[in-house]
Parts: structure tokens; sequence; C-alpha cells
């Protein structure tokens, strides 16, 4: 099973913020995008999760093409986010916040609690359940966020910037759910962080955007040995060798 952006297009008025970009994920497998500020990965995410409609261009999730469909029809697809910001309902504690996507899709009251302690204990976070969402810290509140994905039991996340804010510390331990995410529950991942040492040494396959274009792909080594990357994270000048 895949997930397949080809030729990906996406024009704001005059400006491409994505121009003919393409993607594979496949499931178990981590994949790395990166870049610097406005280079396009979020409008990536927003293309594939049916946020926005492409210009041009196709998104094949398991052989189908979902350019057209809803968000919900997307996330009932198998396909799940989190968002850049946390995005909890603050009225409501931990817990709910979970209970309340398995509602969503149609599961009893009790089975989706059941579903979010399991989650919370899976993550190491059951010491969170009866929380009020609205007072976690920020790096909790992240857990949460990606555990509330993990309610769609999805066959591909897609995850903006998880590790924003969070100390080194915070981030391995980030890490190491993101492998388990992929290695444990098999499913896709789409990392996309600024943390790129996190990304290089999580992901099978890491893409490098800037301004709309991919300028490199490949393994951690590619990316590391790619003069286009160096120039486009330190700007030209700081690379030619003066
Ligand atoms: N709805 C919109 N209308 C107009 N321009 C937009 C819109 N959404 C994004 N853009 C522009 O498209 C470009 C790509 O934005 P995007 O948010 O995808 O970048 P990003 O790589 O996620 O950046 P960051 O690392 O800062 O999150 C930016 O120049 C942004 O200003
Ligand atoms: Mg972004």
């Amino acid at each position: 099973m895949s997930l397949e952006l080809s030729s990906i297009s996406v024009a704001f008025g005059g400006f491409k913020a994505l121009d003919d970009i393409s993607i594979s994920l496949k499931k178990g497998e981590v994949v790395g995008l990166i870049g610097p500020n406005g280079a396009g990965k979020t409008t990536c995410v927003n293309v594939i999760t049916g946020f926005q409609d492409p210009s041009s261009g196709t998104v094949i999730l398991d052989g189908q093409n979902i350019n057209a469909k809803a968000p919900h029809n997307i996330r009932r697809r198998g396909l799940a986010r989190t968002f850049q910001a946390g995005r909890l309902f603050t009225g409501l504690d931990v817990l709910d916040n979970l209970a309340v996507t398995g509602v969503g899709l149609s599961h009893s009251r009790r089975a989706s609690e059941e579903e979010a302690m399991r989650l919370l204990t899976w993550m190491g976070a059951a010491h969170l359940a009866e929380l009020p969402a609205a007072g976690l810290p920020y790096t909790d509140e992240r857990r949460v966020g990606i555990a509330r994905a993990l309610m769609f039991s999805p066959d591909f996340l897609l995850l903006d910037e998880p590790a924003a804010g969070m100390s080194e510390a915070e981030a391995n331990d980030l890490a190491s759910i993101i492998r388990r995410i992929a290695d444990e529950l098999q499913c896709g991942v789409l990392l996309i962080e600024h943390n790129v040492g996190l990304v290089l040494s999580l992901s099978n396959h890491v893409y490098v955007l800037d301004a709309g274009k991919t300028i490199e792909e490949g393994d951690k080594d590619a990316i590391l040995g790619s003069q286009a990357v160096r120039e486009a994270y330190l700007g030209a000048e700081h690379t030619e060798g003066t």
C-alpha cells in the first residue's frame, strides 16, 4: 500500500507554492520532508489531506485518485495528520480529546474511551488521560495530538513539525515514538521537521524542498553530501568557497 504524489503543483494567484512535486511513501516507512521556511512543506500536507486542491498533478492512495475528496473522506481512507499548532479541544480532558474522534467514526462511547486509553498507554502517556487539554505543557500537547491522529488507525500519518519547541531529550522521546509508529503499527509516516538531524536519523528517504521545488532527494548520505541542500539552508554566498 502506498501514497503517491505525482507532479503536484499549487498556484496562489501567480505564485507557485509547489512546482511539480512528486513524493512516494509506503506503509511502515518514514519519509522526511525538509526545507527552509516557505518551501511548501505544509502545502504538500494540505494537498494530501484534501485541504488544498492542487492546480495540477495527482494524489494516489492505495491505487485510488483522492484529488477531489473532502478531508473527512480522506481520513476514512486511512490518512491522518497533525497540525503545526495543537488544535486540541481545550474544554475536554485528554482522554475525551481522543475519544471524540472514535465517536466521530461511529464507535460507541465506551469502545472509543477504551481505544483512547489503550493508545495513550502505548505511547507512555496514560498519566495524561484525566488532565484538562487546556493546561498541557507544549510537548505533551504534541504527543496527545499524535495519539489523537492514531485514533483513525491510519495507514499513513503526516506529522507537520512535531518536534517544534522541544528540547533535545524531548525530541529523542518523540523520535522513538515515531519509530514505533512505523515499525509496530506499520504506518507510513511523512515527517516534516526543521530539526534536520531528527529527520535524517529516522527517515528511509528524504525529500528537500526549496521555494516549491524538489532540490534533492535520497538517503541520509545523499542529503548530507548535497551542495544544493547546503546552499538552500545557508544561502549560496556561504558556500561559494571564497
Ligand atoms: N493560502 C495561501 N495563500 C497564499 N499563499 C500561501 C497560502 N498558503 C501558503 N502560501 C505560501 O506558499 C508558500 C509555502 O508555504 P508553506 O506553508 O507550505 O511552507 P512551509 O514549507 O510549510 O514553511 P514553514 O517551514 O514556515 O512551515 C509560502 O510562501 C506561503 O506564504
Ligand atoms: Mg509549514
